[in-house]
Formats: C-alpha cells, sequence, structure tokens
C-alpha cells in the first residue's frame, strides 16, 4: 500500500497543472514521475509516460463544454447518440454456463490490468463481442460486467443512428469515440451488424461503405483508451476484419437445461414453486430464450395477485407458446395443447417419470378423468358412460413406464 502511494505528490501536481492548463508543470512533473519510476524498477511504466510526452499531438487545451462532460448528440437532430444505462442490482445477474463465465471472467481481469498487459507489450484494450439469438441476456450481461467493472455503461444503438442520419454517420462514430475515450465508461455498441454487414454487400451505396471503413479506422484510433462491448444477434454478417479486432467473442446462445432451471427458479422466486414443477417448466422451454420465459414467468406472477391464484403450469404453458411463437426446431408446439392425445404421447415420450398424469392434467387444465377417458379410446373420443369400467390406471403407458 505505502509503494502505492509513493508518487502521490507528483500525481497531484500533474493534475494541478492539467487543471490550471499550464503544460509546462504538467511535463516538467511528468518527467520526476518517469525517474522516480525507473528508479523504482518500474522501467515499462517509465518508457510509456516518456512515450506519451512524446506524442506530437497532445498538447494542453480545454475542450469545448458540451464536448467535455454531456454525452453527444446528431449536428443537425440534437439527437443523443449515447445514451447512459442504468446498471441493475446484484441479484438479477446474466445466469450463464461456466465456460461463458469463465471468458467474462477473463475478459474482466484484462480490463482491470490493461496497464499490466500493456507493460507488457499488449496494446489497445480488451474488448468483447457477444454474438447470439435475441432474448437472451447480451445487454444484461453488458450491464452486469460494467457494474463489475465499477464504470458507467453507455450504449450506441448503431442500427437506428444509421438509418436517421446515414450522411453523418462518421461523424457520429467519431463523436462517441471521442467521448467514450475520455470517460471512465464501457461504451456498448448495440445491434452491432448495422455497421458490419454493410462492407460486404454489394447493393450498398458507396457512402454506406466508406462509413464502415471509417468505423474501423476510428475503432482502432481509439482502441487504446476505450472499453468496448459489442452485440449482435447476425454474426454471420460479420466480416473477419470486424470480427478479429475484439481480443474476445462470445457466444451467448439459448439457454440449456441447466441454465432454463436456474433462470425459472430466479424468476418465480416470489411465488416459489416446487422443484417438480421447475424441473418440468426447464423441459417444456426447450428452444425458448430467456426473455421469453421471464415473460411467462411475469404473467403467472400478475394472475396469483389480480386472481389470487395458485401459479398454474397450464397457464405457464399457453403463455409460453404465446409469447415465443411457433418454431419449427422447438418440440413443444402450439397444436399439440389442442389434441390432448397427441400432447400426452410427446411428453410421456420425453419422459414418462417427469410427466405423471396429474402433471399432464396440470399442464393441459384437464381433469385426470377426462384425459383417462381420451386415451382409451385412438380417435380420442370419450367412451359411452357404462364402458368406463376398465382398471385404466394399470394401463396407462405414462403410469406403467413410471
Ligand atoms: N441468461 C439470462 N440470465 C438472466 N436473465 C435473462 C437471461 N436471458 C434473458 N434474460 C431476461 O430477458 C431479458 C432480455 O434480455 P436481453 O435484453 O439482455 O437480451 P439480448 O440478448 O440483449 O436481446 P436482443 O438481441 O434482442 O437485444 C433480460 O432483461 C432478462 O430479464
Ligand atoms: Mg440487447
Amino acid at each position: 500500500m505505502k509503494d502505492d502511494l509513493a508518487f502521490l505528490s507528483e500525481i497531484f501536481k500533474i493534475v494541478e497543472g492539467a487543471l490550471r492548463l499550464d503544460a509546462t508543470k504538467v511535463r516538467n512533473y511528468s518527467q520526476l514521475l518517469a525517474e522516480k519510476l525507473e528508479a523504482n524498477g518500474e522501467s515499462a511504466s517509465a518508457r510509456r509516460l516518456r512515450r506519451l510526452l512524446e506524442e506530437p499531438g497532445n498538447q494542453l487545451r480545454p475542450l469545448h463544454l458540451d464536448q467535455n462532460a454531456l454525452p453527444p448528440v446528431d449536428g443537425e437532430s440534437r439527437f443523443p447518440l449515447l445514451e447512459r444505462l442504468s446498471t441493475r442490482a446484484a441479484e438479477s445477474a446474466t445466469i450463464l454456463t461456466e465456460p461463458q463465465m469463465r471468458l467474462v471472467d477473463e475478459f474482466e481481469h484484462a480490463v482491470k490490468h490493461r496497464a499490466a498487459l500493456e507493460n507488457l507489450g499488449i496494446t489497445g484494450s480488451p474488448s468483447l463481442l457477444l454474438y447470439g439469438p435475441p432474448g437472451c441476456g447480451k445487454t444484461l450481461l453488458a450491464g452486469d460486467i460494467a457494474r463489475k467493472l465499477e464504470l458507467p455503461i453507455y450504449i450506441a444503438r448503431l442500427d437506428g443512428m444509421i438509418s436517421s442520419f446515414l450522411g453523418s454517420t462518421a461523424k457520429n462514430i467519431r463523436a462517441i469515440f471521442e467521448f467514450a475515450a475520455r470517460t471512465p465508461c464501457v461504451l456498448f455498441l448495440d445491434e452491432f451488424d448495422a455497421i458490419a454487414k454493410l462492407r460486404d454487400d454489394q447493393q450498398e451505396l458507396g457512402e454506406l461503405k466508406r462509413v464502415v471503413n471509417s468505423f474501423i479506422q476510428t475503432l482502432d484510433m481509439f482502441a487504446r483508451d476505450l472499453v468496448v462491448i459489442a452485440a449482435t444477434n447476425h454474426e454471420h454478417l460479420l466480416d473477419s476484419a470486424v470480427w478479429r479486432r475484439f481480443t474476445f467473442q462470445l457466444e451467448i446462445g439459448l439457454p440449456d437445461y441447466s441454465t432454463r432451471e436456474k433462470l425459472w427458479r430466479q424468476f418465480t422466486s416470489t411465488i416459489s414453486l416446487p422443484k417438480r414443477e421447475i424441473e418440468v417448466l426447464a423441459d417444456l422451454s426447450e428452444g425458448f430464450s430467456g426473455a421469453a420465459l421471464k415473460a411467462t414467468a411475469d404473467r403467472l406472477k400478475m394472475r396469483t395477485i389480480t386472481h389470487r391464484e395458485p401459479p398454474s403450469l397450464h397457464l405457464a404453458m399457453r403463455t409460453l407458446l404465446a409469447h415465443a411463437g411457433a418454431k419449427p426446431d422447438r418440440w413443444l408446439r402450439p397444436e399439440l395443447l389442442d389434441d390432448p392425445l397427441k400432447l400426452h404421447k410427446a411428453l410421456t415420450d420425453r419422459s414418462a417419470k417427469l410427466y405423471s398424469l396429474s402433471m399432464i392434467s396440470a399442464l393441459t387444465g384437464q381433469p385426470k378423468s377426462t384425459l383417462f377417458r381420451h386415451l382409451r379410446t385412438p380417435e380420442g373420443k370419450p367412451h359411452p358412460p357404462n364402458a368406463r369400467r376398465t382398471t385404466v390406471h394399470q394401463s396407462h403407458p405414462a403410469q406403467a413406464r413410471a
């Protein structure tokens, strides 16, 4: 700790000189600091400082006031180009798999120790590209990372910006990078494909291609002073020149079973569902995004308040399907809900143990007795009342296998 404070007096003098725009004072005390660092065995840091002093562009001059503190706006429309995101409390942290967590950890460490990395000759700040389908936690994760780094996060929504102000895009991008480079923050480039996809598109105008190239140049120019996270749903549109500029790339795909279990548990924590129901929901929601799970859980919670009913699996299943629409690669499809026989078969084929008759009854909202009747006739039609005497319990496939 004492060593960390050894250079404090020089640092204060440098800050004082900078605030008074006294370039000589800043230079003299920076020289002194470099000498002290050298004497202290910190030669790499001393070299870095001396290089900074030699760079021709580094003159002390006041910046225009509104450039200085406020996020930039589009020159003509005054539309804000950056928006500060609020980083939420720790309990809503993004749920990730182990390998994903390890990569995020590595990125955070690299950002925290970037001065040390630079001394090892690794120039340029670490950057992270997040890619994957919508609603799986990219934006949430960017906020989590910023919170852990104790930095504010500014988001640039590139798609909207380019479509609204194409003519001034290059200028706007520069303004964004300039702001982020002199503000301790995480710069979050959302809808990143909006930039990247333009370059290879033969249909696009020369103007767009120029924008992409100038984006890459500007990124390179400011890379040393930025902590950039970018996110895209269309990673296949990114060309290798763009891909290469990110130190870390992380796929945030659709949640796997164990992630879905954790998500359901987090989202329903206030209505505490039994473990078995969480397992059922985690299985049913294969192929759905975290956002669809969240919307479903919210609906369940709302219902428990407005109707004072316990959470219903039937409502959960219907909401899940309504929120996410039908996708061919999901096993749970809306038409299954209208056909108890098919649904029963689909569920018991997946797991006869998990999908007991009581569970199927809870999921379909049909009494067990009705289900029995459907199951006893191949067409799904009920038997006449006097034919319902047989010991259906023993012949029920789900129970026989359970
Ligand atoms: N892995 C996850 N952990 C926790 N919550 C999640 C996760 N995935 C999705 N969610 C929930 O879904 C919401 C939407 O996620 P988010 O906005 O981060 O998705 P996204 O990947 O950025 O989507 P898009 O590509 O559409 O921007 C989150 O606010 C959160 O409530
Ligand atoms: Mg997002």
